[in-house]
């Protein structure tokens, strides 16, 4: 994954970052960019094996000490569901502990899940269960707003921090199945501008990044993938983990300091639309 990040980063050298779900994945890709420009990282998956759900570390400790060996700024780890109040507390509070205060809140968790893991079955906008609905829902919009609500007040009295929520192309348009999901995803890019709007006085900025299809680990190992879109020069194909976090860390740099209350589509153009 390294080879893809930015050669030439943004600088957040002196920043505290907690990337939500960045055991594997675009949490992943997106705590490491970070890093790379200098921040401190706060890892965090809902357990430690996680990361090696499909194979890409053997747990969230261990992906912590390879990223603490690449010298510079601190890495630790944090476990804790999203959707649970008391994690969310408790897992900010370890963080600012070690780290100091979180000035870059990236919540990337998320997924459509069903209650007793795998997809729910069916997902349609009629006969999905409703534990499935409620599951879907409390691991994405949910844990977000939790997230949100356990580090934005601290960075309110800072007058400083900036959130990154993560949306997707099927928050945008109508979708089946994963209709819950693409619910889920719609409300995170409603909350966000609504965020945005009440942290205007107070210098926080609230973004959002809403990716295409991206082959991250579990995307590769979950579905039937077409060769054709892979690579090439065509921006019909799928995105690479690298092209998401790019737009995460420019969203959480200085240079996007008048940027606010926006979603920014990272699909290639699959979704063009006006607004
Ligand atoms: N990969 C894509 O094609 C794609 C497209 C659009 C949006 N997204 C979104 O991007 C984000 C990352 O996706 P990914 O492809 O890297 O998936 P992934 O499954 O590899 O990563 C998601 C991470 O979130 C963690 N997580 C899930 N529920 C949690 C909870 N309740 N508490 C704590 N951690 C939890 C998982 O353990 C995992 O580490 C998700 O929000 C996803 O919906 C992905």
């Amino acid at each position: 994954m390294s080879k893809e990040i930015l050669s030439q980063s943004f600088n957040f050298e002196g920043q505290v970052a907690l990337v939500t779900g960045s055991g594997r994945g675009l949490g992943r890709m997106i705590a490491e960019t970070l890093l790379n420009g200098g921040a401190a990282i706060a890892l965090h998956d809902i357990n430690e094996e996680a990361p090696n759900a499909f194979g890409e570390s053997p747990s969230l400790t261990a992906l912590a000490a390879t990223l603490s060996g690449r010298g510079g700024a601190k890495v630790m780890s944090v476990i804790g569901d999203i959707s649970k109040e008391d994690d969310t507390k408790a897992m900010v509070k370890k963080v600012e502990a070690a780290l100091g205060p979180i000035s870059i809140l990236v919540n990337c968790a998320g997924g459509d899940i069903a209650a007793k893991g795998g997809k729910p079955n069916p997902n349609d906008a009629l006969y999905i269960s409703l534990e499935d609905a409620h599951a879907v829902m409390n691991r994405n919009f949910m844990g977000t707003m939790l997230m949100c609500r356990a580090v934005v007040p601290g960075m309110v009295q800072r007058q400083n921090g900036a959130v990154i929520n993560f949306g997707s192309l099927n928050g945008h348009i109508g979708v089946s199945p994963e209709v819950v999901y693409g619910c889920a995803k719609a409300a995170i890019l409603h909350y966000t501008r609504c965020l945005a709007l009440e942290m205007r006085p107070h210098g926080v900025r609230v973004n959002a990044v809403s990716p295409g299809p991206t082959t991250t680990a579990r995307f590769l190992a979950t579905r039937t993938t077409d060769p054709a879109k892979m690579d090439g020069v065509s921006l019909e194909r799928y995105a690479k983990p690298a092209e998401i976090a790019h737009a995460v860390a420019f969203l959480a740099s200085s240079q996007a300091g008048f940027v606010n209350g926006q979603v920014l589509r990272v699909d290639g153009g699959m979704t063009l639309f006006a607004g």
